[in-house]
């Protein structure tokens, strides 16, 4: 074959290949067996690997790749991500519904939709190829996830579709992919994540792709954000439009002519939402003409033409086993409820915080009762209530003991204090939740530090400071149970790694009281070393915008313990990093040539290519987009610009030329 020949094959192979991939992935349908999908796949990966140079962006072989991340690049969205209005029963679906009708000319028709328990996300096409998925952030400005995206199998890689197209939708972690990742988690003695919706966006968050790509999720697609060829009129014709497209978009949605249409639809997936391989949280109720939904506009915060109905938070009753104490790293002694294991809202449960005595009084919780659980905000497990009409006079009531589980000290209750705390600075229970606190994610992130390990490392009496982690060796290690030769290297090189981070981890890690993650970030990038923090006054650190006089006075207080400073002694010469790396704050550029300007780029560029123009633009605080609209600032126009130079010129918007841009960011950067 020549390379022509070799070419129109690969082609050809993308082609098909992507065309079996959406059988499969998008529709759920696969059309032909996974052994010819294989042996193509195959030949492809060969072609490619001999001609690296015609290797598509879109092929399927490309889904995951590029090396893992520092941080995710923040994007700005041209059309915020506007969240919903909730209503929680029929009479706020009603209420609705007569807004939306007296709001508009004409007979107002809805669309239900499922509401998918998972992570909003926008996916932006240019020239038909996938260039950017990012997370919803804050509504206006969220990440850049592209390459974690890319895995998703139902998310096509490119589309026939050659305008600027932005589309919407929600990523989420079917529940068989949940229950295997839990379960393998467990396994390794990790943290399980507690629901589908932790899971997928846990997953979307990682640095690097290929443990993305490992979590099998997906993705249905139920709005557009930005779509500059499109003739709808209407909600219902862009779903229509989107699956024609090649999107994956939910089947379950239905056009209601009535509210009592509406309420129909609501009650059929209250009773089979369980029938469902994927989470939802309730149904989504929008208004079907855009003209309908233009006449409605929004309110500061949400669209005037749509709603989020929340189903109930769900309610199980189980048996309260007993009733433990838990200690907190900073001494606090919680009561938690054991209970017998019942699956609520996508996950099991077996234990919920009854927060302290007098709540137990109050609500006259019992050992042996049978009690109702819900989840608060569907994440956190808590006890509503005993029946008390199950009683069998066997219950047990529970009490507090005067002295630490743990360590045996005397608890006391500070003033002001609902809680009873263990006051014992060298409380083993304490410095346990401590450690487990230091290894967290936002903390120190050492991967493969489980809580199981940790108890285990406690009992072995090979830890007690968080110093002690960083004296481990590997012998220690290899005498713990599920821990192979693999597992041991990983924790260890997890730890050595540690040493390095930036001192804001650090800082969180020590679990100093009142600092949370973002006032260690705080204080890191404005005293930059640990010494330097460990030596300032009061005054010194309240005069930072954002640490008030409680943080400070923590801070200052928990650096005049003889123990802290032992404890910090031996970080260092453990050779733990005690300084700040981070972005100094003196780099923050917050008046950038471009902040907070939108730009687009057009025709063909001489001195930068495009992408080096993109990075430069947004290396000075500015987003690049790829259509002219009104919210365009400055559309740079290289050699033979056509249809958009002439629409901005029409629209009077700021034209560049490339020599210009030149000009005015030489000496910016
Ligand atoms: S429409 C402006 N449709 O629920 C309209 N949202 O507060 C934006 N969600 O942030 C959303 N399923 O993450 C829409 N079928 C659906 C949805 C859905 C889930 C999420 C989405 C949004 C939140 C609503």
């Amino acid at each position: 074959m020549n390379k022509q020949e070799i070419k129109e094959r690969m082609d050809s192979l993308v082609e098909v290949l992507n065309q079996y991939g959406y059988s499969y992935y998008v529709l759920d349908n696969p059309t032909v067996p996974d052994s010819e999908y294989d042996q193509k796949l195959r030949e492809l990966e060969d072609l490619e690997k001999a001609y690296p140079d015609l290797a598509r962006e879109d092929s399927p072989t490309q889904r995951i790749g590029g090396e893992p991340l520092d941080a995710f690049r923040k994007v700005t969205h041209e059309t915020p991500m506007m969240s919903l209005g909730n209503a929680f029963n029929e009479q706020d679906l009603r209420d609705f519904a007569r807004r939306a009708q007296e709001g508009v000319s004409g007979e107002v028709t809805f669309v239900c939709e499922l509401k998918i328990d998972g992570l909003a996300i926008s996916l932006k096409y240019q020239e038909g190829k996938f260039v950017l998925g990012s997370t919803r952030g804050d509504g206006r400005i969220g990440e850049d996830i592209t390459s974690n995206l890319r895995t998703i199998r139902s998310i096509p890689l490119s589309i026939k579709e050659a305008g600027t197209l932005e589309v919407r939708g929600e990523a989420f972690m079917p529940h068989k992919s949940f229950l295997e990742m839990n379960k393998e988690r467990e396994e390794k003695g990790e943290e399980p994540f507690a629901n589908p919706r932790n899971a997928a966006a846990g997953s979307l968050r990682q640095l690097n792709p290929k443990i993305a790509a490992k979590r099998n999720l997906d993705i249905f697609l139920y709005g557009v954000g930005e779509w500059e060829n499109s003739n709808i009129t209407s909600h219902s014709e862009s779903l229509e439009a989107l699956h024609r497209l090649g999107f994956k978009t939910n089947k379950e949605w239905k056009r209601c002519k009535s509210i009592e249409e509406v309420l129909e639809f609501v009650t059929y997936w209250t009773e089979h939402r369980k029938d469902l391989n994927y989470e939802i949280d309730g149904i989504v109720v929008k208004v079907d003409s855009l003209d309908h939904q233009d006449e409605l506009g929004f309110t500061a915060k949400s669209p005037r033409w749509a709603i989020a109905y929340k189903f109930p938070a769900e309610e199980v009753v189980t048996t309260l086993k007993d009733i433990v104490l838990s200690i907190g790293r900073t001494g606090v002694v919680t009561p938690t409820a054991i209970l017998e294991p019942v699956r609520i809202a996508g996950s099991t449960v077996q234990r919920a915080s009854l927060h302290n005595e007098d709540l137990i009084r109050e609500q006259d919780i019992r050992i042996g009762d049978q009690v109702v659980i819900k989840k608060a905000g569907d994440i956190i497990p808590k006890v509503v209530r005993s029946i008390i009409e199950q009683r069998t006079g066997e219950e047990k009531e529970f009490h507090m003991p005067e002295e630490c589980p743990d360590c045996g000290n005397e608890l006391v209750r500070l003033e002001g204090e609902v809680a009873l705390r263990c006051i014992n600075p060298n409380c083993p229970a304490q410095l346990m939740e401590g450690l487990i606190h230091f290894v967290s994610r936002n903390a120190m992130n050492i991967d493969g530090l489980g809580e199981k390990v940790i108890i285990q490392l406690f009992r072995e009496d090979l830890v007690h400071t968080i110093a002690d982690l960083y004296r481990l060796e590997k012998e220690d290690l290899l005498n713990l149970e599920r821990m192979g030769e693999k597992s041991v290297t990983n924790l260890l090189n997890a730890i050595e790694a540690s040493k390095a981070n930036s001192l804001e981890r650090l800082l969180f890690g020590l679990g100093i009281r009142f600092i949370g993650s973002k006032a260690a970030q705080t204080l890191a990038m404005e005293f930059e070393t640990m010494e330097r923090l460990q030596h300032a006054n009061l005054e010194e650190i309240v005069a930072i915008e954002e640490i008030g006089e409680k943080m400070a006075d923590s801070i200052v207080r928990y650096f005049e313990e003889e123990k802290v400073t032992q404890l910090l002694k031996e970080l260092k010469e453990l050779g733990v990093n005690m300084t700040y790396t981070g972005q100094k704050k003196s780099e923050i550029k917050t008046d950038s040539l471009f902040s907070g300007k939108t730009v687009v780029l057009t025709g063909k560029m001489e001195q930068y290519t495009r992408k080096e123009a993109k990075e430069l633009i947004e290396s000075l605080g500015g987003a690049v987009t790829g259509s002219v609209s009104k919210k365009t600032d400055v559309l740079i126009a290289g050699a033979d610009a056509g249809s958009k130079l002439e629409k901005a010129e029409k629209m009077g918007i700021e034209v560049w030329s490339e020599t210009e841009l030149k000009e005015a960011t030489e000496g910016e950067e």
